[in-house]
C-alpha cells in the first residue's frame, strides 16, 4: 500500500517520516516509529559526547531491526555543535540514513556521507533550497510548509503551494510536511506529487513521546490558533506553541531585544524543564498548526497505522466520484 520512490529509497513499509524532533527524537519515540513501518529520526545535537549518541544508536537498534535515520543539525545553537564527531559515531554504527536540516546545505558533509554510501536527505523550506539539496548530490529532500511546527525559514510559503513547486523543481523525490497529522492530509500531499510524508506535531501525543501529559494535555486542547512564529529577529524563527514564554518572547522581540536576552527566555535547557516536569508555561515547544487536529493520545503505531487506513480509505472514496 503506497509504495513510492521513498518507501523504495529507504526500505520502509509506508512513505511516511516521523521528524526529529530536539530532546524528544529519542530511541523510544524512534524505534517506535521505524517499528511500525515509518521511518524514524533520531536527534543527534542533543548529545554532548560521542558516547551517549553511540549508546541511543545502540538503543534504538535494540528496540528494532527497521530502518531508521539520524538527523545532523545546521541550525544556529546556543551550544554549538560538531557535526564532524556525530559523523564518526554514525559511521562506526553503521546508519544508513541522515537526514541534514539547517540555514546551509551541507556541502562537506554531502560529500563525506555520500562517499560512504549512506543516504542524503535534506530538509529545508524552499525551491532553491531543494534545488542546492539535489546539486550537493541528496538523494531525496524534504520541505515543509510555514504551518509546520519548527523551523519556518524566512521564505513563509504554504505547504500546499510549496510541495508542488518544489516536485516540479527537483529530479529527486521529495518528501512534503508541514501541517499533516491524519489520512486526509497524507493524501493530499502524495496527491501534490510528494513521495513521501513527514509529521511532526502529531507525533507530540504520541505515548512514546517524552513529553509530561499535562503537556500533551495542553496540546490536546490547542486549536489552529494557538501557534505563532518568534525569534524571527534573531535570524532563528520557529513556529511554537503559544504560552507565556512564547508572549514573553515576542515582546522582547517587538523592543528589539538582543539574542542573549532572548535565548536566556527560549533556551533548549527551559523547553527540557517544561517537557520533564510538566510546568507547562516554562519554556517554548515547537508546534505547528495541525496541533488543531490532534486530538487523542495513543501509541506511535496506532498513529501511523491510523494515518494509513484513512488515507487508504479516502482514496478508494475519491475513486468513484
Ligand atoms: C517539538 C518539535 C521539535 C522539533 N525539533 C526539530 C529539530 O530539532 N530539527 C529539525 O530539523 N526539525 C525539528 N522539528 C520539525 C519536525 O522534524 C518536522 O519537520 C515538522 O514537525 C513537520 O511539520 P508538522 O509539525 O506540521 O507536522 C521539530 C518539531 C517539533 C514539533
Amino acid at each position: 500500500m503506497f509504495q513510492t520512490k521513498i518507501t523504495e529509497l529507504f526500505g520502509i513499509r509506508y512513505p511516511l517520516v516521523v521528524g526529529t524532533m530536539m530532546h524528544l527524537a529519542k530511541a523510544e519515540l524512534v524505534a517506535a516509529a521505524s517499528q511500525a513501518g515509518a521511518l524514524g529520526v533520531l536527534a543527534s545535537a542533543m548529545f554532548t559526547t560521542q558516547e551517549d549518541f553511540r549508546k541511543e544508536i545502540r538503543r534504538v537498534k535494540d528496540r528494532t531491526d527497521k530502518p531508521f535515520a539520524v538527523n545532523l543539525n545546521l541550525f544556529p545553537m546556543a551550544r554549538p555543535v560538531d557535526n564532524r564527531e556525530y559523523l564518526e559515531v554514525i559511521f562506526d554504527e553503521g546508519v544508513r540514513i541522515v537526514e541534514t536540516s539547517g540555514h546551509k546545505a551541507p556541502d562537506d558533509l554531502a560529500r563525506d556521507l555520500k562517499s560512504r554510501g549512506v543516504i542524503l536527505v535534506h530538509k529545508c523550506v524552499g525551491v532553491r533550497y531543494a534545488q542546492k539539496a539535489q546539486a550537493i548530490g541528496a538523494d531525496a529532500v524534504t520541505v515543509v510548509g510555514y504551518e509546520n511546527g519548527g523551523a519556518t525559514g524566512t521564505l513563509d510559503v504554504t505547504t500546499l503551494c510549496l510541495v508542488p513547486r518544489v516536485v516540479d523543481s527537483v529530479q529527486i523525490p521529495v518528501i512534503g510536511g508541514g501541517g499533516v497529522t491524519d489520512g486526509r492530509g497524507f493524501l493530499a500531499l502524495l496527491a501534490l506529487g510528494a513521495q513521501g510524508v513527514i509529521i511532526g506535531t502529531a507525533a507530540l501525543v504520541a505515548e512514546e513521546c517524552p513529553i509530561h501529559p499535562d503537556l500533551k494535555k495542553a496540546l490536546l486542547e490547542a486549536s489552529e490558533l494557538d501557534t505563532m512564529v518568534i525569534m524571527r529577529t534573531i535570524q532563528n524563527s520557529h513556529r511554537v506553541w503559544i504560552n507565556e514564554t512564547t508572549r514573553k518572547v515576542a515582546e522582547l522581540e517587538s523592543r528589539q531585544a538582543g539574542l542573549a536576552e532572548i535565548i536566556k527566555v527560549a533556551g533548549g535547557d527551559k523547553a527540557k524543564k517544561m517537557y520533564q516536569e510538566g510546568d507547562i508555561q516554562a519554556g517554548v515547544m515547537s508546534c505547528g498548526q495541525g496541533v488543531g487536529l490532534v486530538k487523542k493520545i495513543r501509541p506511535m503505531k496506532d498513529i501511523i497505522e491510523g494515518i494509513v487506513a484513512q488515507a487508504a480509505d479516502l482514496r478508494q472514496k475519491l475513486s468513484i466520484i
